[in-house]
């Protein structure tokens, strides 16, 4: 390796050194945004009058080269891909090459380069969002009327339906969206330009690389623009709270999956199985979303602890970044994608679901309810007697109400207005649903419009994705002319 850049230093890095200082190992992650910055640094610098149009046009035919080739064909003993980038022009457009780098840091083209590869996986994460909402929306949609036990603390609560159930993750799923799409505003903003930290006296054009690179602006203060890794604690942090609705889903289908709920069964496909024990069937793919939620955290912890107390500007703290930001990033991508599978396939078991809701005494509250409705006396005191009778954990005949409430109210509500025909109503898990029919509760009518709605979303957000998509793609089309066109 021939090091382009050690002229200030007598001697060469052993191995141990060099290994230890290179980010090599991660910078595939940001070899197509580096050969981009480049090429778009090196057109304005032609646009400036800073280098001339031979030049230019000579360091583009070495980048377009370098790209042809991939990132596998850099020599890897370089510090990073800047370097590797940089030497191989050199080598194949000679000493014009070395006019590249003039008006550029490494320090403005890492952040750069970061901002590329993030805005990108970015709008994956946003279609991988979108296609599992819609997983789970096209779900509710024929599960409207399916009956199952909604819990708190793990207990039989109320009757609800899966519909109901499913809208609320897609709910939890579409604010991660927009917390996502909110990240990618303070993502795609353009750091080039401010040079190792104090921008430079060459007369460059920011604007002109941003809108080349198809940035929606600047970060203008060029101390600022090299010194912020914020925006990819902001991006893990939404990645976090993401793999938390991933998780608490996960965790979910992992119970509902077995014997004991025999709510679902998920797909051959996304089941393993278990080398001593022939008959197993497991949730492997699920358990381990639930597990790298933690690895997610552990991305968010590990950045926001690099760079806590930096000094400004640039310190290579930040390098040590870079890999968790990547590792949190492709975690995101797998969870999503497999959990749309799962959705996608698996089978849901209508009747046991509607036969859990109808064990013990789910109907309890509506019980109260009812109580206070018919027979005029306060929810509390309702409540009390309500409580006094799920004591035997069964639902209650119309005598065994009377009897409690004559002990605690010295009244039998039968002769207060309870009617053997409103309590049979209010026994059945059924009528608990459909009563529930106020904005957002699970009665049929009120889910079948809150998923309609919800799919109108999926649409709009699909809309603007494409939008964000193709703006970029025509922006970076600029540079795309081959060189003797140019
Ligand atoms: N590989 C480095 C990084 O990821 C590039 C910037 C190095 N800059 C420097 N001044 N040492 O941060």
């Amino acid at each position: 390796m021939n090091d382009i850049l050690r002229g200030r230093l007598k001697s060469s890095m052993n191995k141990d050194m060099a290994r230890f200082v290179s980010s090599m190992n991660i910078d595939g992650w940001i070899f197509t945004p580096d050969i981009l910055v480049n090429k778009a640094h090196v057109m304005m610098l032609c646009e400036q009058n800073i280098i001339v149009k031979e030049d230019c046009l000579s360091i583009l035919k070495a980048l377009d080269s370098i790209k042809k080739g991939g990132f596998s064909s850099l020599d890897t003993t370089h510090e990073d891909v800047h370097v590797a980038i940089e030497s191989k022009v050199i080598e194949l457009a000679g000493e014009v090459g070395s006019r590249m780098h003039t008006a550029k840091s490494r320090n403005d083209e890492v952040a750069t380069c970061i901002r590329i590869a993030l805005r990108g996986e970015l709008l994956e994460i946003m279609r991988e969002l979108i296609a599992l909402r819609n997983s789970l929306l096209n779900l509710a949609d024929k599960h409207i009327n399916t009956i199952m036990p909604g819990f708190t603390h793990l207990q039989h609560a109320q009757p609800t339906t899966l519909a109901h159930h499913l809208i609320a993750h897609a709910d939890a799923l579409k604010r991660d969206f927009d917390r996502i799409v909110d990240a990618y505003t303070r993502v795609n903003l353009c750091p080039l330009g401010a040079g190792a930290f104090a921008s430079t006296g060459f007369p460059i054009n920011r604007e002109r690389t941003a809108q080349l690179l198809g940035f929606d602006g600047l970060i203008e203060n060029s101390m600022d623009a090299v010194s912020t890794r914020d925006f990819a604690i902001e991006c893990i942090s939404a990645f976090a709270n993401t793999m938390v609705d991933l998780s608490r889903m996960a965790e979910e289908f992992i119970l509902w999956n077995t014997p004991e709920f025999d709510f679902i069964e998920l797909d051959d496909r996304y089941s393993s199985v278990s080398s001593i024990m022939p008959q197993k069937k497991n949730p492997d793919a699920l358990e381990l979303i639930r597990a790298r939620t933690g690895s997610v955290y552990g991305a968010l912890q590990s950045v926001l602890s690099i760079c806590k107390a930096l000094p400004y500007s640039y310190n290579r703290d930040l390098q040590e970044a870079t890999p968790h930001l990547i590792r949190a990033t492709s975690t995101l991508h797998s969870s999503l994608r497999v959990m749309s599978g799962i959705v996608d396939t698996m089978q849901v078991k209508s009747d046991r679901m509607a036969a859990a809701a109808h064990v013990g005494f789910i109907t309890a509250t509506e019980l109260a309810d009812t109580i206070v409705r018919d027979a005029g006396i306060s929810f509390r005191t309702a409540h009390q007697i309500v409580g006094t009778l799920a004591r035997n954990g069964q639902k209650p005949t119309l005598d065994q109400i009377d009897s409690i409430a004559n002990r605690i109210i010295g009244k039998k509500l039968s002769e207060l207005g309870l009617t053997q025909a409103s309590l049979d109503k209010a026994l059945d898990p059924e009528q608990n649903i459909q009563i529930r029919c106020i904005r957002g509760g699970p009665a049929p009518k009120e889910t079948l419009r809150m998923a309609k709605d919800r799919m109108k979303q999926v649409d709009s957000d699909t809309k603007f994705l494409d939008q964000k998509v193709n703006q970029i793609k025509a922006a970076l089309k600029q540079m795309d002319a081959p060189v003797r066109e140019r």
